[in-house]
């Protein structure tokens, strides 16, 4: 194990990691659910839970990877051998496919609008063509699956490359690139004539509308936005070195990962007010109000294309981290070679990753097929986003305080002492310890319905 791959350096760290966090949930769910939700009222409740259940959990897994130098599965039988503790590893393994399965779905359909907005597809378009258009990409029965299967390579691809050569080269790459665009973006949108509107939806709480379900879908959209729970940042912990300050490099994460979300909402809400669109569009927003709200401004093309570029991106490094999972997983436990272990998991998540692909919406071919009352799609996401990413996040924090406990937290969180920060070891053990279990746990009862308030 002595010449496990590594980041090389500290921005390395940084964009890797952010590269996980930033992705369709910043472009794609955060969007939509504020609009869905009101606006800046919910963005507050995100904040509480990024604060109090995100940040630590992430903390919890760069300590617990780096600690043991290994996969989740590993990580967990090194640190406390003899004990079922391993099976929050598989939980994570089984969370990274299910997120892998429909994620790749999506991202397919991102790579296509790019296709489609540089073609001219959505040039003086209807709320009809973007609908159609839309509608006949979801229900086709083999156009999404060729774009999730070239999706899948271009992953594998990058993760065949490496940790270093793959993963941290990548990344460097294309987060500074990612930024650019947005930027871009977010300048031709404010600076529309009615933009007003859409700077205050984001940014002027009005609590009225905030309600239970609001606070569980928070913790939810906290945790896949930060990609914790599932064991993608204790393997990628696994990768830091013994000079990165932990907790420093979750909360820098945290906060640019937040940054790119207000940044994706300026780009849209101010256009979709502008133009006269509703903001609560729901999953749609991306795929149908965005081609509309784009194709009525000026060179509005060009910056659809650049859209849905920078959204391909931040899909395509968050994906890395996920298929990063399983192939640490099968190297390091199973012997595997690298190529190897990629391969297998992405030819897996191809084939099972199709009944996302089709079932997808309610005309698609297997769209009517049922399982516990939902559909392929809506059943990979429920499990892993609303079950195994709570209960795993949960588990990871109780590991922290009851089994590594905190003098081997101390050591971590301090790189050995050389850091002087009792203080944040402190504030930490506290939150880990009472705070953040205790949201969870009430969230997750409260979200299956055992308890109600
Ligand atoms: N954070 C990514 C996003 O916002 C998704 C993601 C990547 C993820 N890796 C993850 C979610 C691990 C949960 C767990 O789109």
């Amino acid at each position: 194990m002595q010449n496990r791959d590594k980041f090389t350096t500290s921005l390395g760290v940084l964009t890797a990691t952010l590269g996980s966090a930033v992705g369709l949930g910043n472009i794609w769910k955060f969007p939509y659910f504020t609009g869905q939700y009101g606006g800046a009222a919910f963005i507050v409740i995100y904040l509480i839970c990024v604060v109090l259940a995100g940040i630590p959990v992430m903390v919890s897994e760069f300590v617990i990877g780096r600690r043991a130098n290994s996969n989740p599965v590993g990580a967990f039988k090194k640190l406390a051998p003899g004990s079922a503790w391993y099976l929050i590893g598989y939980s994570g393994i089984a969370a990274s496919f299910l997120i892998m399965l429909f994620y790749t779905s999506v991202a397919g359909w991102v790579y296509s609008y790019i296709f489609r907005a540089l073609g001219g597809t959505f040039i003086n378009t209807s709320p009809e063509t973007t609908v159609g258009v839309f509608g006949k990409l979801i229900t086709s029965y083999y156009e999404p699956i060729v774009w999730q299967i070239i999706v899948l390579i271009v992953v594998s691809s990058i993760i065949i490359a490496g940790v270093q050569k793959g993963i941290e080269r990548m990344t460097k790459t294309l987060m500074p690139i990612l930024f650019v665009l947005l930027l871009l973006c977010d300048i031709r949108a404010l600076t529309l004539p009615g933009a007003q509107k859409g700077i205050e939806f984001l940014f002027k709480p009005d609590f009225v509308k905030l309600n239970r379900e609001v606070i569980i879908i928070a913790l939810g959209l906290a945790f896949f936005k930060l990609s914790v729970g599932m064991g993608t940042m204790v393997t990628y912990g696994s990768y830091f070195d013994n000079r990165q300050n932990l907790p420093a490099t979750a909360i820098k994460v945290a906060l640019s990962d937040i940054l790119v979300s207000m940044m994706a909402g300026l780009a849209i809400f101010p256009a979709v007010f502008a133009f006269g669109f509703e903001p609560d569009a729901g999953p749609g927003l991306l795929f149908i109000t965005i081609p509309m709200v784009f194709s009525k401004m000026p060179l509005g093309n060009i910056l659809l294309t650049i859209f849905f570029l920078l959204t391909a991106i931040a899909a395509t490094t968050a994906m890395m981290s996920l298929l990063e999972v399983p192939v640490a997983y099968l190297v390091e436990e199973k012997g595997f070679s690298r190529p190897t272990a990629t391969i297998m998991s992405a030819v897996t998540i191809a084939l099972l990753g199709s009944t996302a692909s089709l079932s997808a919406d309610a005309g698609s071919l297997l769209g009517t097929v049922k399982i516990f009352g939902k559909t392929f799609f809506d059943l990979y996401d429920y499990i892993s986003s609303n079950i195994l990413m709570p209960v795993g996040g949960l588990f990871t924090v109780l590991f922290i305080v009851w089994i590594l406990g905190k003098k081997s937290l101390a050591l971590e969180l301090s790189n050995n002492g050389q850091l002087n920060n009792k203080g944040v070891v402190n504030l930490f053990y506290t939150v880990v310890k009472y705070i953040t279990p205790l949201l969870i746990i009430i969230i997750f009862l409260d979200s299956i319905g055992i308890l109600k308030f």
